[in-house]
């Protein structure tokens, strides 16, 4: 057997975590585990995979499920199309496949949020067939063992080191191979402070001979981040205050925020009350305060946040209808952003 190979296996064995989703071929249970971790590190995506779990123990049970609790299940993880997908992938699954969990790698692309990676893991994972799982920790692993500067974010490298594993892959467990690069890559092989001292395959890596471990993997890109400018106001009436539904696209649909309104530069009190119409049919004159501010980082965006607060006597009129007069113990009963969590938790 190919000597690294060999080596990696046989460190896979001495000290592979014991986790939830590997003592299962369950594909249903696989899936949900691949797509949690695609969101979290293992520790927090173990208790959410336990709680969605004890919720679902099967497709149909997630298929028939409301939306609304499959996004409350999912509260804190961020990225909510994530959630929305298992759903409709579920639904897919009973419309589409007779309630059967697709057993090959083609099939398993047609379910709606599933990707290369999450139907490699799941066809590896559950029925132990040869496609390997190359995530960001097998990708680093990869580019080091084998010293590849090629940048890691240009889908035209993929195939490089698709093509490695593959050859590595020949003659393997896939199950096996796969989990055993996986946990390479997250337990020695590590972003920051690689254990090369301890690698079982330090002496077959090129990065390590070339002094280049640290500088890969290369990216090319830099992220675009857009900045928002999002404005939240706690509404204040008869000893609680409301929620709004959120629609339309995004990464919050369909969960319950506090009213917004957007601006294109830092919101201040006097532009929020010439924009207050968007939420408020308020005919009374009335306050605003300031309360606190918040930045929050996403992939792509840089949320500054700023809370105000209204008090009213009267019952508002609101622009949208879509609104849910609640208070501090009772809201925690709908799916709420963390950021506004976080501040209704200070309250
Ligand atoms: N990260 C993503 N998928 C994983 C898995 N199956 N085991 C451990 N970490 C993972």
């Amino acid at each position: 057997m190919n000597q690294i190979v060999l080596g990696i296996l046989y460190w896979y064995q001495k000290n592979l975590r014991n986790l939830p989703w590997r003592s299962t071929n369950d594909p249903f249970k696989i899936w949900l585990s691949e797509v949690i971790l695609q969101q979290t590190q293992v520790v927090q995506g173990t208790v959410y995979y336990e709680k969605f779990i004890e919720n679902f123990s099967n497709i149909k049970q997630l298929a028939n499920a409301e939306e609304e609790q499959i996004l409350k299940l999912w509260q804190g993880l961020g990225y909510y199309s994530r959630a929305r997908n298992l759903h409709k992938a579920a639904q897919h699954i009973i419309n589409n496949f007779n309630g059967v969990f697709p057993n090959n790698y083609k099939d398993l692309l047609k379910l709606p949020g599933v990707g290369d990676y999450t139907a490699s893991a799941i066809a590896s994972f559950a029925y132990n067939l040869p496609h390997p799982t190359l995530d960001g920790n097998v990708y680093r692993f990869i580019a080091r063992l084998y010293n590849i500067n090629l940048p890691i974010d240009e889908p035209r490298n993929k195939s490089v080191f698709i093509n490695i594993l593959m050859e590595l892959m020949e003659g393997q467990e896939p199950r096996q191979f796969n989990n055993a690069m996986m946990e390479m890559g997250a337990i020695i092989c590590k972003p920051q402070n690689p254990q090369c001292n301890i690698c079982p395959v330090a002496d077959y890596c090129e990065a390590l001979k070339n002094n280049t471990v640290e500088n890969l993997p290369v990216k090319s890109k830099k992220v675009k981040v857009q900045i928002r400018h999002l404005n939240y106001f706690f509404i204040e009436y008869n000893n609680g205050f409301y929620l709004e539904k959120r629609m339309g696209s995004g990464i919050w649909q369909n969960l319950f925020q506090l009213p917004l309104i957007e601006t294109l530069s830092e919101g201040t009190k006097e532009i929020l009350l010439s924009q207050i119409n968007l939420i408020l049919n308020n005919k009374s004159t009335m306050d605003i305060h300031f309360e606190k501010d918040m930045r929050h980082i996403l992939t792509h965006q840089r949320l500054e946040v700023k809370f105000w607060k209204i008090q009213l006597n009267i019952e508002p009129e609101f622009t949208n209808k879509k609104m849910v007069h609640t208070n501090l113990s009772e809201y925690k009963n709908y799916a709420v952003p963390k950021l506004i969590e976080n501040y209704l938790l200070l309250l």
